[in-house]
């Protein structure tokens, strides 16, 4: 009997088996542990719709103070100021209203022009070979440099803070994240900094600069240029790795879906549709934490103050009492809102941007690629416990197919 139907429901976030594909397990959560204790790793998770939208908008309860995600949770380390993703309100509202500030979808949707210019000159050597690698090529490198041209930090730069500030989030294999030398800021934005103050712009650093902000305690001031290096690298590190492995999810399920594909491929109109039920089926945050502050009760069952709790964002995407046919893939399904960019108040504030990477990636592959299919054989899943996705997934072209088998 396979392990996800024998026995008790049982979830182990490092397990290969279950991360390369948790969905049966978190079915069988829903319906027959929806709150859910993993032992080993002493901690609760839920995974219906209802009780994820419960955890994420009650901060009282489930606070985001010690981190989103498990292991710091656990780990409970000290959190250096303005890392307003491990905050609660009201420092987190003073945060989150000055950023809402600055980061508007207009200065989102002036970098698209800059956006497909990338993806054209990632993708254009690639067609005549009609081989490609959805993540080596594409989603390694271009939300990366999405931050860059946001930030105002020029590519040759980037790598030094992506070094810095993103990778320390991966984890080996099988094992939960080693946060022994977990480093919240990215000092190499340090210098880009010092220069903006000097040498203003029309970038969303210029604007970290200027903007104010009113904190906690009602004071109107200035972020300071330690508070701009912090919100620089937390958001380097959320817009990095999950919008890479988005368009990994897109170049897998649109594979094993041609005629969805076909449909986008030739109305184009349909590709905001079709990025929102790929974040629904396959979000690349699978999982958000939260501690738990207070004592708590789901089910009958007592969740302890102190407690780590686990929202499994990713199985209430699927929660048949709110997706018919949760498990089918369907571009054209009715609108909800899924769980993949969050929910309540630390909602992704780089939705926006997300989209429009999103969507200028998708438009700008089918404008080379109109059809192609993963060489799953080959691809690999990335290792890190935070984020669900590839870490390779080479693709070919029909033709290239062809090409390969008489070689
Ligand atoms: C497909 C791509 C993305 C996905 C799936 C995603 C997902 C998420 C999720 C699930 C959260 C909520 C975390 C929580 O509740 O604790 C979040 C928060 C956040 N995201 Fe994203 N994100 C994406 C792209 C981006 C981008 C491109 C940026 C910025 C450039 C960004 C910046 C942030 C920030 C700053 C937060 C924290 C918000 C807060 O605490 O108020 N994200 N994201």
């Amino acid at each position: 009997m396979d392990a996800s139907t024998a026995g008790p429901p049982h979830w182990d976030p490092y397990n290969q088996k279950y991360f390369a594909n948790p969905y049966p397990v978190f079915k069988r959560l829903r319906e027959e542990a929806p709150i859910y204790h993993n032992e080993e790793y002493d901690f609760w998770a839920v995974s219906r719709y209802d009780d994820i939208q419960r955890v994420l908008g009650d901060y009282e309860t489930f606070s985001s103070a010690r981190g989103d995600i498990l292991e710091f949770v656990k780990a409970n380390m000290p959190i250096p100021p303005g890392v307003f993703i491990m905050t609660d309100p009201p420092i987190h509202t003073a945060y989150r209203t000055a950023l809402t500030k600055v980061f508007t979808p207009k200065k989102m949707n002036a970098l698209e022009p800059q956006i497909r210019a990338f993806c054209a000159k990632a993708l254009d050597p690639l067609v005549e070979g009609g081989e490609f690698d959805f993540v080596q090529h594409l989603g390694k490198e271009m939300p990366m440099r999405v931050i860059g041209m946001l930030l105002g930090v020029p590519d040759q730069d980037l790598k030094a803070v992506q070094r810095d500030g993103v990778e320390k989030l991966e984890s080996e294999r099988g094992k939960p994240l080693d946060l022994s030398e977990h480093d919240f800021v990215a000092e190499g934005f340090g210098d880009y900094i010092d220069w903006r103050y000097k040498n203003p712009s029309d970038d969303l650093m210029t604007e970290l600069i200027n903007v104010d902000f009113k904190d906690e305690t009602g004071t109107i001031r200035k972020f300071s240029r330690d508070e701009i290096l912090t919100i620089c690298s937390i958001i380097a590190g959320a817009g990095n790795d999950t919008t890479n492995r988005l368009i990994g999810w897109t170049g897998k399920t649109l594979a094993e879906h041609p005629d969805q594909r076909r449909q986008i491929y030739e109305n184009r109109a349909l590709i905001p549709q079709a990025i929102e039920e790929i974040l629904r089926f396959e979000p690349p945050g699978p999982s958000v934490a939260r501690y738990v502050a207070k004592d708590t009760e789901f089910y009958g069952v007592k969740v302890p103050a102190g407690a780590a709790m686990c929202a499994l964002s990713a199985s209430g995407n699927r929660d048949e009492t709110k997706f018919e046919n949760a498990d089918t893939f369907n571009i054209n399904r009715e609108r909800k809102p899924h769980l993949g960019f969050g929910f309540g108040f630390h909602a992704c504030l780089g939705n926006a941007l997300a989209r429009i990477e999103s969507r200028v990636a998708l438009d700008e592959i089918l404008n080379r690629f109109p059809e192609w299919e993963c060489d799953l054989d080959n691809a690999q899943l990335a290792s890190t416990s935070v984020m669900r996705g590839w870490e390779t997934l080479p693709a070919y072209t029909p033709k290239a197919k062809a090409r390969r088998a008489n070689a």
